[in-house]
């Protein structure tokens, strides 16, 4: 654990001063190596969850307060917690730890006095999901080894976002920070909310490549693309009632109402439902060992964000069209919401180094801006960190 825990302790005295019975969480961020925007269409993604982690160091404190400070912001943040139930979000990072701590008193869990120390590692708005992990790390440490489903910690935490936050999400980032498999990507679906653990073929290395840029459109156009999507399965359920979302739309009911839906929610539609089946292929190919199957995949997924959900943007698609022009990438995308972010690479590892210096220049060379490179290390989700 790279001396992390204990670089933790001391900045959680230098800051509350001296404590006993601290207690350490951590909760990853995640890269989704396909299966994008069908979430919340309750279909299938695909993510692994990174050595990239929010953690949280906890005391119990004297006071009916729950205090919290960000080691990145250098910023506190309390609130009594008796105030908590009727508390109003103030659109900034505090947000997601009183959404937490609100939907943790809403279902019964209670919220313990407490003095919390936030730290992450993940980038934020890279796409790398660095809200749920801070979710997650704060609802563990609030829960304080306290017995709750893995599944139920999931949901609370994707209630704080959707309740508290603002944001419409699906499940995937919340459930990959909590069911996160060291060494695997885990294919989950959204709509049983089972998951399969997937090893991955050797002879490729994942990368992630940050922009470094997040649009502003990307909120109101998450939004967006959550109605529209829904206003598709209106349509649907016209000829098909049997329909609930666009994860029970084929290819083949698209094609016979090409004439009934509106070009804009078609093409919507037409995202999701391939995508899923996308995510299908992948682990197939993957299964098999099929590397340039996986790479095309990849790409596909790409172009279809690129033309048909348009969520992505000139940063995104100068990295992807650049990866698949180098030598010894199998394929790339752009992954988490888009709008800037990250994309994900799959690259043979002999050619990784090179990859790297090569795409650097050429973003540098065009938008003047250095894209920071995350290697996707497979880790585990959501667990306390013993080692003080
Ligand atoms: C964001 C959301 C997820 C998911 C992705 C797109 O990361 O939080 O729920 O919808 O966008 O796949």
């Amino acid at each position: 654990m790279d001396g992390t825990p204990r670089f933790l302790a001391q900045s959680f005295e230098q800051h509350f001063g001296p404590a006993s019975a601290l207690r350490v969480f951590r909760a990853p961020g995640r890269v989704n190596l396909i299966g994008e925007h069908t979430d919340y269409n309750l279909g299938f993604v695909m993510p692994m969850a990174l050595d990239l982690a929010c953690f949280t160091v906890i005391a119990p404190a004297p006071d009916r307060v729950l205090r919290v400070y960000s080691m990145n912001l250098e910023q506190e943040g309390s609130w009594p917690l008796d105030a908590i139930p009727s508390a109003q979000p103030s659109r900034d990072w505090g947000d997601y730890v009183l959404g937490v701590a609100r939907e943790l008193q809403l279902a019964g869990y209670g919220v313990p006095a407490a003095n919390l120390l936030v730290w992450s590692t993940v980038p934020v708005g890279s796409g790398l999901s660095s809200s749920a992990a801070i979710e997650v790390a704060v609802a563990a440490a609030l829960l304080g080894g306290r017995s709750i489903e893995p599944l139920e910690l999931a949901k609370l935490c994707r209630r704080a976002e959707n309740n508290f936050v603002g944001m419409p999400c699906g499940i995937m980032d919340q459930y990959i920070a909590v069911f996160g498999r060291e060494g695997a990507a885990v294919k989950i679906d959204c709509r049983s909310l089972d998951h399969e653990v997937v090893k991955l073929p050797a002879q490729a290395e994942f990368l992630a490549i940050n922009t470094m840029v997040k649009h502003e459109l990307g909120s109101s156009a998450y939004r967006h693309r959550v109605a529209e999507c829904a206003a598709a399965v209106e349509v649907i359920r016209k000829t098909h009632p049997q329909v609930q979302s666009l994860r029970d739309v084929t290819s083949a009911m698209l094609a016979s109402l090409a004439d009934q839906l509106p070009p804009v929610p078609a093409k919507r539609a037409r995202h999701v439902v391939t995508e899923d089946e996308r995510v299908e292929a992948f682990v197939e190919a993957s299964r098999q060992g099929d590397l340039r199957r996986m790479g095309e995949l990849l790409v596909a997924s790409h172009r279809s964000l690129q033309h048909d959900y348009e969520v992505s943007c000139e940063e995104l698609d100068f990295l992807v069209d650049t990866a698949i022009s180098l030598p010894g990438v199998y394929g790339a995308r752009m992954t988490g919401g888009g709008f800037g972010g990250c994309t994900v690479n799959m690259v043979q590892p002999e050619h990784a180094l090179r990859f790297q210096a090569a795409i650097s220049e050429a973003y540098q060379k065009r938008f003047g801006l250095t894209p920071e490179i995350y290697p996707c290390r497979p880790s585990a989700g959501v667990g306390e960190v013993t080692a003080l």
